[in-house]
């Protein structure tokens, strides 16, 4: 049976949630922000996240997926284009985890195509062991070395999305 270990609170995420948001508030003041989830993953970290942000702004979502198990197949599928129109606008693009960062290096190529006047990236956590691409993210609510972690959107094959925590999965 896989262990689970708690890593990070519902608290610690609200708290940090709370401080991300109000800070994007404050830097898109006079923008066009549109806040583009990336599915699945993002789906729980943006609901909050969202409502931590106070000034006017439109919520979008794209799909892509890349993983199998706990690693990535190279592979990124796109399963969802943006519905709003993005040209000229300030886009924040919210990943749940960003790891070998080529499921971001190739939503920002995508994204760029549609012409926003900016495009930044906010993430739940930031684990940069395994970075490959060159990804500059913006906002990271935490920072993490190594580890496989599932909650809060984060799954292992689909599981445990549910949980309200973020916990280390060991195999
Ligand atoms: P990347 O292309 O390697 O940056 O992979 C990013 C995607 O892989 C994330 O959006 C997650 O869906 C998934 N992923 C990477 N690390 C983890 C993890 O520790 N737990 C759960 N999913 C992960
Ligand atoms: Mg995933």
């Amino acid at each position: 049976m896989p262990e689970l270990i708690p890593l990070i609170s519902q608290h610690e995420i609200n708290e940090k949630t709370r401080e991300i948001g109000q800070k994007i508030t404050q830097d898109y003041k006079g923008l066009d922000l549109v806040v583009v989830g990336v599915l699945k993953g993002s789906f729980i970290f943006l609901a909050d996240l969202v409502r931590q942000i106070s000034i006017d702004h439109e919520i979008d979502l794209v799909g892509a997926s890349s993983y199998e198990g706990t690693s990535s197949t190279g592979q990124i599928v796109f399963t969802k284009q943006p519905d709003l129109e993005l040209k000229g606008r300030d886009v924040l693009l919210v990943e749940d985890i960003v790891d070998t960062g080529r499921t971001l290096a190739k939503m920002i190529e995508f994204m760029q195509r549609l012409n926003p006047r900016s495009i930044k990236i906010c993430a739940l956590i930031d684990k940069s062991e395994r970075r490959e691409a060159q990804i500059n993210v913006d906002y990271a609510c935490f920072r993490l070395d190594e580890g496989f972690i599932v909650g809060y959107g984060l799954d292992y094959n689909e599981k445990y999305r549910n949980l309200p925590a973020i916990f280390d999965l060991k195999l």
